[in-house]
């Protein structure tokens, strides 16, 4: 299993890539927006610092708009993958950017059929939303897990991102799902490395150790 790192944060990318756990990193423009720094600045940062794929988002809304942003960010880095809405105008610009040889994620998907319109149009990856669709009280397990089924099925080369990741909870469950990639936010990720028991256990070897030695 793949894992993406969802910040923009530099500090929080070095520290955790430094594990050798980062696979990737996605943005939005929430995400773009709490670091107050140029957008194309962060972006090219970010994919100075990894190798793996460095989401970043559109703004247009439009066909046209879209695929000419997603040309500007292309020609930004190497790694650099094109975050497209799924609309239908995001739909056309993806298949179109996917004949130029442009990579795209499409982000904002919360049903099975939307995941497959992304992956026929051409989208190399796909994003469902987990934490959101639980916020509405809705499953998001059971996306992630059809989703999976039916590209596999249908023997789609779309990778799956499980987005909107809110807990420790959710990257074992989409894990065990099969979702190719999750999409972990900075301050998440320590949790999956961590116990308490681990830290108990640490101190408790320590002090018996400590006594042992008088
Ligand atoms: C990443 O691709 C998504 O934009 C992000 O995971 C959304 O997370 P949120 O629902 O917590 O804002």
């Amino acid at each position: 299993m793949k894992f993406f790192l969802d910040t923009a944060n530099v500090s929080e990318i070095k520290r955790i890539n430094e594990l050798g756990l980062v696979d990737g990193v996605t943005t939005n423009p929430t995400i773009i927006s709490k670091e107050g720094r140029d957008f194309k600045e962060v972006i090219t940062e970010i994919c100075g610092l990894i190798t793996g794929p460095v989401s970043a988002e559109v703004i247009g809304l439009d066909t046209e708009s879209m695929v000419k942003e997603a040309r500007g960010i292309a020609k930004w880095a190497d790694n650099v993958v094109v975050k497209i809405p799924m609309t239908e105008d995001g739909l056309r610009a993806v298949n179109q950017l996917s004949k130029e040889g442009i990579k795209t994620n499409v982000t904002l998907v919360f049903t099975v059929a939307q995941g497959l319109m992304a992956a026929k149009a051409g989208a190399d990856y796909v994003s469902p939303f987990v934490g959101r669709l639980d916020d509405i009280a809705t499953d998001s397990l059971a996306l992630i897990k059809n989703l999976k089924q039916v590209l596999t099925q249908y023997n789609y080369q779309t990778e799956i991102i499980a987005a909107s990741i809110r807990s420790l909870k959710h990257v074992e469950d989409v894990a065990e799902l099969g979702s190719d990639i999750a999409t972990i936010p900075g301050s998440l990720f320590p949790k999956l490395w961590s116990h308490p028991l681990t830290e108990a256990g640490i101190q408790s070897f320590l002090k018996d150790w400590e006594v042992f030695k008088q």
